[in-house]
């Protein structure tokens, strides 16, 4: 095993560990299929491929019909070890979000019917929507936390459409949507029109450059969903938390692991707790459950793939953050000088 972390270690600066060699091996005992692997390892894509890599050369792991199986060899060396297959134990009512969607049929329905025609995502905006049970079951959790109801909210990058199930949901007192995307605008206002809600405000804004003023410290719960770098949290989160009224206000985002490392995780907590001074109340596990995208084919992610087969099914999924404000609490005001590397680091994949 050592052998086996020293000869990953040589490919790549991402931190690999026992433990993560183990995960990718326990992965591969449950499913053949490459994303299937990523999504069960929970290590990041470029490591779970040098992994995968290194397995191979020594013998472990042979790619079979685009399959990646353990060999006899692999399959003593996990027993020698003691690791068997990953456990799935997801709640299947709620798909593992910890929220009921039984009370929100209706929303969920005319979620679903309104979402049909939307514009589909752009790679150049690093763009990728999750399913439409994700987005309603981001508004009953943020509800069920005290989030929305008669609340003023803030969706930073509303790919999602988490702007339209909150119109529809009619809880909070007025929403603020703010995307570069002049498609999603265009759909988000056309779809307000047609359901008559008129405490919508889009904006247009370039997240880099400090907010204007009148955004500043006016709202009570933001959502976003940021690319992965440090840069990237620092900077939508940050946004985020700086148009906040003050304490006890709440902000959500998603955070993956498919291109984020426990490391990376740990620095990013580091900014939440350390600059920005907020606190962590929830982290829902692969609460955000991405449709593939469609320009797979252009990522790094199908560059470093061994085997060259389009996911079949959702593997792309997102723990759920929730922070609250506090005493003391403050977001990002100055400008961020940062261009690609906003999105680009060692461990992202699907840009
Ligand atoms: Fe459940």
């Amino acid at each position: 095993m050592k052998e086996i972390v020293a000869k990953v270690k040589e490919r790549t600066s991402i931190p690999v560990y026992e433990r993560s060699v183990e995960n990718v091996i326990s992965a591969i005992m449950t499913s053949g299929d490459f994303w299937s692997i990523v999504d069960v390892s929970e290590e990041p894509l470029p490591l779970v491929c040098d992994i995968i890599d290194v397995l191979k050369e020594n013998g472990y792991v042979e790619i079979k019909e685009n399959e990646i199986v353990l060999t006899n060899k692999g399959e003593e060396f996990a027993k020698e070890l003691g690791i068997g297959p990953k456990i799935n134990a997801t709640c299947k009512c709620c798909e593992g979000r910890a929220v009921s969607l039984d009370d929100y049929k209706d929303l969920l329905e005319r979620f679903k019917e309104i979402v049909k025609n939307r514009p589909q995502p752009l790679h150049e905006f690093d763009q990728g929507y999750v399913t439409p049970e994700t987005t309603v079951s981001r508004v009953i959790l943020m509800h069920s936390r005290g989030d929305l109801l008669n609340k003023e909210v803030f969706v930073l990058g509303d790919d999602d459409l988490t702007s339209i199930a909150l119109m529809l949901s009619g809880l909070p007192k007025r929403i603020a949507v703010v995307d570069i995307d002049d498609r999603l605008i265009k759909f988000i206002e056309k779809t307000a029109d047609e359901i008559g809600y008129n405490n919508l405000e889009i904006l247009t804004l370039d997240i880099r450059k400090p907010l204007p003023d009148y955004l500043v410290g006016k709202f009570d719960t933001f959502i976003t969903d940021p690319p992965e770098t440090l840069n990237a949290v620092r900077t939508f989160i940050g946004r985020g938390i700086a148009t906040l009224k003050g304490p006890r206000c709440a902000g959500y985002f998603g955070i993956t692991r498919r291109e984020s490392s426990i490391d990376k995780w740990r620095n990013l907590q580091k900014i939440l707790i350390n600059e920005f001074n907020v606190v962590i109340t929830d982290i829902i596990r692969n609460f955000n459950h991405y449709i593939n995208w469609g320009y797979e084919k252009e990522t790094k992610a199908w560059r470093l793939a061994p085997v060259k087969v389009l996911p079949k099914d959702i593997w792309y999924r997102s723990y759920m953050y929730r922070i609250e404000t506090l005493e003391g609490s403050k977001g990002l005001m100055e400008e961020m000088n940062v261009g690609q590397e906003l999105y680009d680091d060692e461990e992202s994949s699907t840009t």
